[in-house]
């Protein structure tokens, strides 16, 4: 059995997960009834508003026992001060679980339109594995004489020989198994952050040595972004810090379509053994601006629920969960032609019925 934690979240996000439930409960039919059981739960900004809590520790505990993966919309609300939710709540759950892998495909799928000219499907196909549990996101810094004129904040970027290479393993192991290309580019930042990057690329280079298949690269971010609005075809895989991997997956969602479609897992590759279960959330955040139209594009919650599946399925060497998964994204594949040279973030079509139509896509 599959326990599911569906944490629906802000804004959006209990509209794009609704989707991603409905599909789940399609592509389970289709493969002759998955063995799941999936429990919805409050955590929100709506549940901070109410009782002043974002989650407990007993909750957190509660997660580790009682759930195998968890299934996120979005979090964050414009009347609750910036990060309250989003650290008190994502962060923490990354942190405390162990997810130290942020698994983000930019892929454009056939029919999508880029913003970027002449380039294709085959241009912009790469995968981002940003590390989810260090550098500037580890909360460690503070102020000094807060709001008076002298005042001081800091704050500081953690790279711990461990967590890098534990990343940086998953990462040559990942592209190992993506293709044929056997290209791994490390992107950070070595010639300004001497001491949080060198370790890095020591890291890169020593860590390497042992997949002496996969070509290694370096790029600096800057040097990173510009590229992949010119020429993403050079990447293959993509090693990157926290910071640096959560701004260029905003970028490579754009490149790809639009927020309406970048999905993503937090991985601990680890569990069950340590730490806790992995989540699957798309890129996007609970978008305030659209929130309650029901016109949220639902294509990167239900392509987050077909790697939820796939995912779960390779760690539990569980065919049908592999097959639901492979399936549920080659349904969405199969859509996406019918929104030929539209803007994905704001197509004329709402939630409900791309859901109708995924759905639809898989039974034929
Ligand atoms: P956002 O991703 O929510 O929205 C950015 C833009 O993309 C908006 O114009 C929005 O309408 C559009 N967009 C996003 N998802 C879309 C979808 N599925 N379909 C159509 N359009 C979509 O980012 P933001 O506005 O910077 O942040 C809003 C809130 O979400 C903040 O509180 C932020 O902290 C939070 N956030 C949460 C997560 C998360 O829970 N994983 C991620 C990012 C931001
Ligand atoms: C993301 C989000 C989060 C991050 C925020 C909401 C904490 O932007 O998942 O990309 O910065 O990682
Ligand atoms: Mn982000």
């Amino acid at each position: 059995m599959l326990k599911i934690a569906l944490i629906a979240g802000d804004g959006i996000g209990p509209e794009v997960t609704q989707q991603g439930v409905r599909c789940l409960e399609a592509v389970s039919e289709k493969v002759g009834g998955l063995d799941y059981r999936l429990t919805a739960l409050p955590y929100s900004g709506q549940r901070y508003l109410e009782q002043g809590i974002v989650i407990t520790d007993d909750e957190i505990a509660d997660l580790k026992r009682e759930y195998d993966v968890i299934y996120l919309g979005a979090v964050g609300r414009p009347d609750v001060p910036p990060g309250i939710i989003e650290k008190g709540l994502l962060l923490k759950l990354r942190f405390d679980l162990d997810q130290y892998i942020n698994f983000r495909p930019v892929k454009l799928y056939p029919g999508i339109r880029t913003p970027l000219a002449n380039k294709s499907e085959k241009d912009i196909d790469f995968l981002v594995i940003r590390e989810n549990t260090e550098d500037l996101y580890c909360g460690i810094g503070g102020f000094l004489r807060k709001h008076t004129h002298h005042e001081v904040a800091t704050q500081q970027m953690v790279a711990t020989r461990m967590g890098v290479e534990r990343c940086l393993r998953y990462a040559f192991e990942a592209c190992r198994k993506r293709n044929d290309q056997k290209k791994l580019t490390l992107v950070a930042k070595t010639n300004v952050l001497t001491f949080a990057h060198d370790l890095w690329m020591r890291a890169f280079e020593q860590v390497g040595q042992s997949y002496p298949d996969i070509t290694r690269e370096y790029h600096h971010v800057d040097a990173c972004c510009m590229y992949m609005a010119t020429k993403p075809e050079i990447y293959d895989t993509i090693v990157t810090t926290n910071m640096f991997g959560d701004i260029i997956t905003d970028l490579g969602a754009a490149i790809a379509g639009g927020m309406g479609i970048a999905a993503s897992g937090n991985l601990n590759p680890d569990h069950p053994q340590a730490g806790g279960p992995s989540m699957f959330e798309p890129v996007h955040g609970s978008a305030p601006d659209i929130a309650g139209k029901g016109i949220a594009n639902p294509i990167a919650a239900i392509l987050s629920m077909a790697m939820l599946l796939e995912q779960m399925g390779h760690a539990r060497s569980d065919a049908k969960l592999i097959q639901a998964g492979q399936w549920l994204d080659a349904a969405c594949a199969r859509v996406c032609p019918k929104f030929k040279g539209k803007d994905l973030d704001r197509l004329d079509l709402n939630t409900q019925a791309v859901g109708d139509l995924i759905i639809k896509a898989l039974s034929e």
